[in-house]
């Protein structure tokens, strides 16, 4: 990874020279040398209070290398767990945080050329590339080319949630038109997509959200998305409007803990539930009764491994391209969202943690 050449030292040493005559430029170059911004964090803890904004000597670009410039990033919680290091990967520190954004090609290595041109919009194809940056030097074969009239927040958004959205939906019970799918957490990015992809192949969705308040609001939105039912976590258990549909084959559970067990009692007998997250911290409790009666598997899915596991696989390619025409068709829209300026990063950590524990909208810093 690019980031390992840039050592802490060289950048402490060049912060001290440098950041006087710099300040307030996060792009600049002299003598020959690009310099570039980062957000960084050198111990796991508060993200607020462990990430940093530095600065540092950018790479010389090789034959087989790129300088992408960052445009956009997206602050998922994968992002953030990791950076209090309760995630499942734990990166070698210093890392540069963020799974996810959307960068423009500036300068190419003679090798790239065939491939990229000044000016094409990018996306890693590598998880856990450090997208919370200005500037990125990256072998090509570690980038895809998105078209260029996707707009900025989808190509920022698109690759992890929809997914991890797509291929749940495709890979683990074979769906078809007129089939009901149940979810949790379906306001969240993943679930919204869920909704909006099952919608335009045809599929029914339940969608469970948490109580709130204003709860009227987001089964109005969940529905104006495409979704077919909306309840809250305490209504799904006596709801009547259940009953007119057959019991789903396919539950997606991204919350786990009681709700994870709500969403598997939902399921028809040997249906499949897919746990993809587990916002509620909480472990997956499994009825007996629902596995001896009802012969329910439980399967897990991970959208780092299946990337790793076809990198270069025309299906990922086929999954980018079935995305992308569901957003130009307007099928696909991405999740609401609030674009953060790079500098007030701070802002943007303190939205995608907020203290009341009711997430609001997706956070996608902007260069
Ligand atoms: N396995 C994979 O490959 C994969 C890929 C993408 C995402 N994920 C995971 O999927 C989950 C959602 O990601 P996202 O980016 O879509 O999230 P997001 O848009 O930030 O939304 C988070 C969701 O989690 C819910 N939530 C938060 N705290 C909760 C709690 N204590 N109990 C119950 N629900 C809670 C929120 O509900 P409220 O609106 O009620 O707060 C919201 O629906 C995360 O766990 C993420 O790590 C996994």
């Amino acid at each position: 990874m690019v980031w390992s050449r840039v050592t802490a030292s060289r950048m402490v040493s060049y912060k001290r020279t440098m950041l006087m005559c710099t300040l307030g430029r996060r792009y600049f170059m002299t003598s020959g040398v690009r310099y570039g911004s980062s957000l960084v964090y050198s111990e796991y803890g508060d993200p607020e209070k462990v990430v940093q904004m530095t600065q540092q000597e950018l790479p010389v670009v090789n034959s087989k290398q790129v300088l992408v410039k960052m445009l956009a990033a997206t602050v998922n919680p994968a992002d953030i767990n990791t950076i209090q290091g309760v995630y499942a990967v734990k990166p070698s520190l210093p890392s540069i945080p963020g799974n996810e954004g959307i960068g423009e090609v500036l300068v190419l290595g003679k090798e790239a050329e065939d491939y990229f041109q000044p000016g094409d919009r990018v996306i890693p194809r590598l998880n856990a590339w450090g997208t919370w940056r200005t500037h990125a030097v990256a072998d090509f074969t570690d980038l895809i080319k998105i078209p260029p009239d996707i707009a900025l927040a989808t190509g920022a958004t698109i690759a992890v949630n929809p997914g991890t959205a797509y291929r749940m939906l495709k890979d683990f019970v074979p769906l078809k038109h007129g089939d009901t799918v149940i979810q949790n957490g379906a306001n969240s990015a993943v679930g919204q997509a869920v909704i909006q992809i099952a919608a335009a192949w045809g599929l029914k969705t339940i969608n469970v959200v948490r109580d709130r308040p204003s709860v009227m609001n987001l089964k109005q939105k969940l529905l104006d998305l495409g979704g077919t039912v909306v309840l809250t976590e305490s209504e799904i258990r006596k709801s009547e409007e259940l009953k007119a549909f057959p019991k789903p084959s396919l539950g997606l559970n991204c919350v786990s803990g009681k709700s994870g067990t709500e969403i598997l009692r939902q399921l028809a007998p040997r249906g499949v539930m897919v746990t993809y997250g587990g916002m509620s911290r909480q472990p997956v409790t499994v009825p007996v009764g629902l596995l001896i009666f009802n012969d329910v598997a439980l399967k897990g899915f991970w959208m780092t491994r299946w990337n790793k596991e076809h990198y270069n696989h025309p299906k990922r390619q086929e999954m980018l391209d079935d995305l992308f025409q569901l957003a130009r068709d307007d099928l696909l829209q991405p999740p609401e969202h609030s674009l953060v300026p790079f500098d007030s990063y701070l802002v943007a950590l303190k939205n995608a943690m907020p203290k009341d524990g009711m997430l609001g909208k997706k956070q996608i810093l902007v260069f």
